[in-house]
C-alpha cells in the first residue's frame, strides 16, 4: 500500500500501525498539507518513519489545496508542531526527490491492480494523480479513505469533517473516479477510541513511544475542551483506516453513492450520501459499524504491548 499523511497526533498511530503490521507492506509514505504546513507533516513523517528504523520511502505532496488557500492548520488538536508541541528532533533522513502524486501514479503502474491507496488526509496528492492520469483508475484495486461523516455531525463544520473540508474539490476528483473507495469517516472513526487509562498502563520505551504517549494526553486533552461529557479518551482515526486495510472486516460497510459539496454556504466539505432506495449502483463503501472488541484487541496486542 502507499500511506498518504498529514502527521498529525492519530497519523503518527496510523504510519505506527502500518509499519508494524504483519499483514501490511508499505511501499511509500507521502505527504500532505493539514493538520499542519506541509514541512511540519513530513518532518514528522519522517520521524516517525526512523523512530521505527523504517527503510520506507517519505515524498512530499501538496501544500494547498487543489483551487483554494489553504485554510490553515489545526493547532487546537495537533499542537504548533503536528504532534502535541513535544520538543522534537531533526529528522536524520531527508524526503526523497519527487512529488507525491507523481509516486503514487508510478507505483500503481508498476504493480498494477495491487495497490492500495491509504489516504488519512486531504486528498489533494490522490486528486492530482488522477487528474494527471485518469487510466489510473483501472489499476487501484481499492482507496481506503479516513474522512467524511454520512449519518453523523462533522467535526470542522456541524457537516463536514476535516480531511473532505480541507480540499473538497479533491475529495469530489477522487469520490466521482469510480475508484472502489472504503470510507472509514467520522461514523465509524469516533467510536474507536483510546483512553487515558491505555495510556497510562502502556510501559512507553523509545522516542516514538514517548513522543506518541506525550502527544496523545495533549490529543485526549484537546477532546475533552470540544466536549466536556468526555472523561478522557480521544478517537484514533488514522489507525482505523490502516487497520480497515489490513482487515476490511474490521467494520460492516453499506454502499452508497456519495457526493462532496463543494458550493455550499453551509455546507461545504459535507459527505452527501444518498441513502434513498434504488439509487444507482456505487464504488463507494461507507463504513457504518465498527467491531469495536477486535479494535481494541489490536490496539493493545499491537501498538500497546
Ligand atoms: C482527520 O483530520 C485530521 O485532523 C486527523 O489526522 C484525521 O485524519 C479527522 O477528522
Ligand atoms: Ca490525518
Amino acid at each position: 500500500m502507499i500511506l498518504d499523511v498529514d502527521t498529525g497526533i492519530d497519523d503518527a498511530w496510523g504510519i505506527y500501525y502500518a509499519l508494524t503490521a504483519p499483514g501490511l507492506d508499505t511501499l511509500a509514505l507521502t505527504t500532505v498539507f493539514g493538520n499542519a504546513d506541509l514541512d511540519t507533516t513530513t518532518r514528522n513523517t519522517l520521524l516517525v518513519a526512523e523512530w521505527l528504523n523504517a527503510s520506507v520511502p517519505v515524498y512530499r505532496g501538496a501544500d494547498a489545496p487543489l483551487l483554494r488557500p489553504w485554510g490553515g492548520p489545526v493547532p487546537a488538536f495537533h499542537g504548533v508542531n503536528g504532534l502535541g508541541d513535544v520538543c522534537l528532533p531533526s529528522p536524520l533522513r531527508k524526503a526523497q526527490a519527487g512529488h507525491a502524486a507523481d509516486i503514487m501514479r508510478t507505483l500503481v503502474k508498476a504493480h498494477p491492480g495491487e495497490i492500495t491507496i491509504v489516504a488519512v488526509a486531504r486528498l489533494t496528492n490522490l486528486a492530482r494523480a488522477l487528474l494527471a492520469d485518469p487510466s489510473l483508475v483501472p489499476l487501484i484495486p481499492r482507496v481506503v479513505l479516513m474522512g467524511g461523516a454520512a449519518f453523523v455531525p462533522g467535526n470542522l463544520t456541524p457537516v463536514a469533517e476535516a480531511n473532505i473540508w480541507g480540499d473538497p474539490e479533491a475529495a469530489q476528483v477522487v469520490f466521482q473516479s469510480g475508484v472502489p473507495i472504503t470510507m472509514v469517516g467520522l461514523d465509524v472513526t469516533m467510536t474507536a477510541r483510546l483512553t487515558q487509562d491505555d495510556l497510562d498502563r502502556w510501559q512507553a520505551t523509545g522516542p516514538l513511544p514517548h513522543v506518541l504517549k506525550e502527544a496523545t494526553a495533549f490529543y485526549i486533552g484537546a477532546y475533552q475542551k470540544d466536549n466536556p461529557g468526555n472523561l478522557g479518551w480521544c478517537p484514533v482515526h488514522d489507525p482505523l483506516a490502516v487497520a480497515v486495510a489490513e482487515f476490511p472486516d474490521l467494520v460492516g460497510t453499506q454502499r452508497y453513492p456519495v457526493t462532496i459539496e463543494t458550493r455550499g454556504q453551509w455546507t461545504d466539505g459535507m459527505t452527501v450520501v444518498d441513502a434513498r432506495p434504488n439509487v444507482a449502483p456505487s464504488s463507494v463503501e461507507v463504513a457504518l459499524h465498527l467491531d469495536q472488541e477486535r479494535f481494541q484487541k489490536l490496539l493493545k496486542s499491537r501498538l500497546l504491548s
